[in-house]
């Protein structure tokens, strides 16, 4: 099994081949046409595309680009995106040729972080980078959950393993697990509240691009179809969790449940809330006026995970709608929380 990187740049994408077979891991948009050219030049079949989490800083291949590379998609099971083909979690394993790597869930820059196992080798996304780690400040972001991911799951990968970030800021391209162990200044011999404490403090900026490449990686939808509101709009979103909405369907009477997932997750494996209406994301703003009479009542907007609804909600109050809920967490959390699904 072999890894490269393909950017040479801050942001990295890898190609994992084994034998003749390929993963192309956290992929760049504009940057495809290099990619294929690699698999071309190197008569390699791309058998997976696998993305560490959903990225904010860059925009991700897309309905189109995942149309031309031709493979599935593969994403943690808490990933906002209708664009992943094969959901993954703990312990589930990603063929290529005659090897595979194995997913470790190592949430805190995102709920959807995973980390990549190969042999002597661990893709660990934004969750470890060379000396640092992932800023856990964006919406979902939990540094506790980071600092158990990195400290019980990847430091405890033999201390020889190669460590391949899904950034670096200082032109290095790889480290091991017992470097990091000792040297990497968040981490080495800081204690689980420090480490929290110290996250909670970076005062990082937010990056300008933030909303538009984000609400477009959540939705599969691009920006000239849906107007994705502004994070301020966002911020200000009703968060209701999946027990406060089941309470909220028992009210008389009920608030009207909207589900903007694509027509094929509202029947999928995670089925839908009983009474919902179906209406995708990119088919929202036309339907605006047919939802005119919901105007003054109770709207519960749902989808898989909760990102793709948190826009529709802010959409849905900025156009006048005045009792609008986003259900926190989604589908994957109303069925985790036992609650009854129609499909
Ligand atoms: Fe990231």
């Amino acid at each position: 099994m072999d890894v490269a990187e393909l950017n040479f740049a801050h942001c990295k994408t890898y190609l994992v081949t084994d034998g003749r077979e390929a993963l192309l891991v956290d992929p760049v948009r504009e940057r495809l046409p290099t990619y294929e050219a690699r698999l071309a030049e190197g008569g390699l079949r791309l058998v997976g595309v696998v993305e560490t989490h959903t990225h904010a800083d860059h925009l991700m291949i897309g309905r189109a680009g995942k149309a031309r590379l031709g493979a599935p998609v593969f994403m943690h099971r808490a990933s906002p995106s209708p664009l992943v083909d094969v959901h993954v979690d703990e312990g589930d394993r990603i063929a290529v040729g005659s090897g595979a790597l194995s997913v470790l869930h190592t949430p805190g820059h995102t709920p959807d972080s995973i980390s990549l196992v190969g042999e002597g080798f661990v893709l660990t996304g934004d969750t470890l980078l060379i000396g640092g780690s992932g800023r856990t400040d964006f919406a979902g972001g939990d540094p506790g959950a980071q600092y158990d991911a990195i400290t019980q799951k990847l430091f405890a990968l033999p201390d020889e393993t190669v460590v391949y970030p899904g950034h670096d800021y200082r032109g290095r391209t790889s480290s091991t697990i017992g470097e990091e162990k000792r040297t990497n200044q968040r981490l080495a011999g800081v204690d689980r509240k420090a480490y929290i404490e110290r996250m909670n403090n970076l005062g990082l900026p937010v990056p300008e691009r933030i909303q538009e490449v984000l609400q477009v990686n959540q939705s599969g939808c691009e920006a000239e179809e849906v107007p994705f509101p502004p994070l301020a709009d966002l911020g200000a979103v009703l968060q209701r969790s999946p027990q406060e909405v089941a309470a909220l369907l028992r009210s008389d009477p009920p608030p009207l449940v909207v589900d903007v997932r694509e027509p094929e997750e509202f029947v999928g494996e995670l089925g839908h809330v009983e009474g919902a209406l179906l209406v995708p994301m990119d088919a929202l703003v036309g339907r605006l006026p047919r939802l005119a009479e919901w105007v003054d009542r109770p709207v519960v907007v749902v989808c898989r995970a909760g990102a793709r609804s948190r826009s529709a909600a802010a959409l849905l109050a900025r156009a006048g709608f005045r009792h609008v809920y986003n259900l926190e967490g989604g589908m994957v959390a109303w069925q985790a929380a036992g609650l009854p699904v129609q499909h």
